[in-house]
């Protein structure tokens, strides 16, 4: 298979405040990203960087008004069609998938961790020791998202095309560590970071990995 590129949302309304969850939008340097990431995939995901002709390539989001937003500066190139040459096109395909959505922290949503932890004290203690297993009150677990994105990888193990996923920190914690091949308990502490691009090449037994920063 092609290249995985990973990339959080641009920073939301939520980010700025420090509250989990939601559905907000971008703020102003969320939007920069939004720009920023629409260049970053014209050039270097659209194009194929050895022979510099256009090619195909797919993109997904969660459901969610802050990746959508992100995801709204890049292009959708027509190409030539690989195998029947130049008389019929295709399109950059964008996917929205629910599975791709956020934890769900139930009754914690749209909270602070300060205010998680003034009101659900014990809760928030047995997070801490367990992150993987938890599962917020009326919420999800890192375990339960599992789940829902077993479809999606082997989709994406099918691709040939490259795909770029416009995702959420615990989501993309755990594809980009099914992919480095960390132990699933070890991923919801993985790093990834806003305003990064993470390229994934699947090699035969592992992968590749380039973090390309997009921070001014
Ligand atoms: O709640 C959504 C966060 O992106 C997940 O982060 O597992 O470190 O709390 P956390």
């Amino acid at each position: 298979p092609h290249s995985f590129y990973l990339s959080r949302h641009g920073q939301s309304e939520y980010n700025r405040y420090l509250k989990i969850g939601g559905d907000s939008g971008l703020t102003e340097l969320g939007e920069q990203y939004a720009l920023d990431l629409g260049k970053f995939a014209e050039e270097k995901i659209c194009v194929d960087q050895e022979t510099g002709q256009p090619r195909a390539a797919r993109l997904w989001t969660s459901s969610l008004v802050r990746t959508v937003q992100t995801a709204r500066h890049i292009p959708h190139p027509t190409v030539a069609h690989p195998e029947t040459g130049t008389r019929e096109w295709i399109q950059m395909d964008h996917r929205i998938y629910r599975s791709l959505d956020e934890l769900y922290a139930g009754v914690c949503d749209g909270m602070t961790y300060e205010e998680i932890e003034q009101l659900y004290p014990e809760d928030f203690k047995r997070r801490q020791e367990d992150k993987f297993n938890y599962r917020y009150p009326r919420g999800e677990s890192y375990l339960d998202i599992l789940s829902r994105l077993d479809p999606l990888v082997m989709e994406m193990e099918s691709y040939r095309e490259p795909l770029l996923i416009v995702g959420h920190q615990a989501v993309l914690r755990l594809l980009y560590g099914y992919f480095i091949g960390k132990k699933r308990e070890d991923c919801p502490r993985l790093s990834i970071p806003l305003n990064t691009v993470i390229k994934l090449t699947p090699r035969t037994y592992d992968c590749e990995e380039e973090r390309i920063s997009l921070s001014h």
